[in-house]
């Protein structure tokens, strides 16, 4: 089958490689849509394996349930799912192939309403939101008695795919949502539930989200999770708090600079439960992490059928899988803004050969 495997760090290129040996804990999709995400550029430029199939975002047709799946699909059911994609410990995990493996509960069926373009979108967010709102944070779950009080939730990077899934489900949950943005983005934020949006290149964001919230925010998530993020939402806290404020971030907290508020990392992967080694860590099976990811997985299916969660913008790019070295591209130049980039598999050529130019990714911390 054809795949974007990683040839050597910092080339993802189209290869032809042998269909995935079938697992019983995992279910088998003929991919149809694909989402880029930035961390397939993360895994390309020096965190993936090489030879490794990347990607984690798809939709697509079950091929296959293995035996020990307890995920209620069948072959020929419509899925949008999430794979650990480069991952160090498999080879074969990843999504940017023809085919792809989904560990058992981390896939849902479309809606009939739905795109396999629009919820190719979701995977990585959706474990994401699980794994940072509700399995850390422990915020009320959408449909449960919403949170006392309604307290300030802010979202840092609300344009992006995780911040505007974020949004939505903090505000499910009886928070009151702010974020921050560039001015072009204020309206999407908006319409995913933002009630304040403010724009984090402005020297006095901080001030300016402090004064708005009365210095009363106690829940925060970082979707962009830099050093720069790290200080203007530092700056943005109460100096005293008067309850315990929890941050999440996206990325190593090496740079978070408050001593007196702990920042947690989270990482997406741990939900599959299994062992594997990223960043020259070895993660551990946590089996709580998979459950986790299981019972959020089958909530979100329904939210998204009712239509309580929109999936994030898309920008249709050309090419199938031949097309995605170039995505990636467009990650390293920081273009793309506020839209998941999405490839249809079925528009790559067979006799195609793609490489990407080499792509250098930032360097990452190691606190997680
Ligand atoms: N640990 C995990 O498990 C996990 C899971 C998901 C994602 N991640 C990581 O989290 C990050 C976000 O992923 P994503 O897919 O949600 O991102 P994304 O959709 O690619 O985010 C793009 C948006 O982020 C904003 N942004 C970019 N650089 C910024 C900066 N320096 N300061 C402020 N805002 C900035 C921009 O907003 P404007 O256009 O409005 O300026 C941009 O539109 C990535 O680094 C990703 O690798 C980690």
């Amino acid at each position: 089958m054809k795949a974007i495997i990683i040839k050597e760090h910092g080339v993802p290129t189209l290869a032809d490689i042998k269909e995935q040996t079938m697992r019983p804990d995992y279910i088998k999709v003929k991919n149809v849509a694909l989402a880029l995400n930035p961390t397939d550029l993360h895994h390309t430029s020096g965190a993936g394996r090489i030879g490794g199939i990347i990607g984690c975002d798809l939709s697509g047709i079950v091929e296959e349930v293995g035996e020990e799946c307890k995920t209620h699909v069948k072959k020929g059911d419509h899925v949008y799912g999430v794979c650990h994609g480069a991952n160090l410990s498999s080879e074969e995990d990843g999504a940017f192939a023809e085919y792809a493996l989904i560990r058992d509960g981390h896939l849902a069926r479309i809606p009939e309403n739905m795109s396999f373009a629009d919820t190719a979108t979701l995977g990585v967010g959706i474990t994401t939101i699980g794994q940072s709102l509700y399995m850390t944070m422990k915020l009320p779950l959408p449909g449960e008695e919403p949170i006392e009080d309604a307290p300030f939730f802010l979202v840092y990077g609300g344009s992006s795919a995780t911040g505007t899934l974020a949004i939505q489900y903090a505000k499910l949950s009886g928070c009151r949502v702010v974020t921050t943005a560039s001015p072009e983005n204020f309206e999407l934020v908006k319409s995913r539930g933002a009630e304040a949006v403010f724009d984090y290149h402005e020297p006095k964001c901080s001030r300016l989200i402090k004064e708005y919230t009365n210095g009363e925010i106690y829940y925060v998530l970082d979707c962009v999770s830099t050093e720069s993020s790290y200080k203007l939402i530092a700056d943005a806290l109460p100096e005293t708090p008067r309850k315990p404020v929890q941050v999440v971030t996206l990325l190593p907290t090496d740079a978070w600079p408050r001593k007196d508020v702990s920042a947690t990392a989270i990482l997406a992967y741990t939900s599959f439960g299994k062992a594997f080694t990223k960043f020259g860590i070895d993660f551990p099976e946590i089996r709580p992490h998979f459950e986790y990811g299981v019972m959020f997985w089958k909530l979100s299916q329904k939210l998204l059928a009712e239509g309580k969660i929109k999936p994030h913008p898309i920008a249709l790019r050309k090419g199938g899988l031949a097309g995605i070295p170039g995505g990636i591209a467009e990650h390293a130049e920081g273009k793309v803004r506020a839209v998941k980039l999405v490839y249809r598999v079925d528009e790559t050529d067979k006799g195609q050969s793609s490489q990407g130019a080499p792509i250098q990714g930032p360097e990452l911390g190691s606190k997680w």
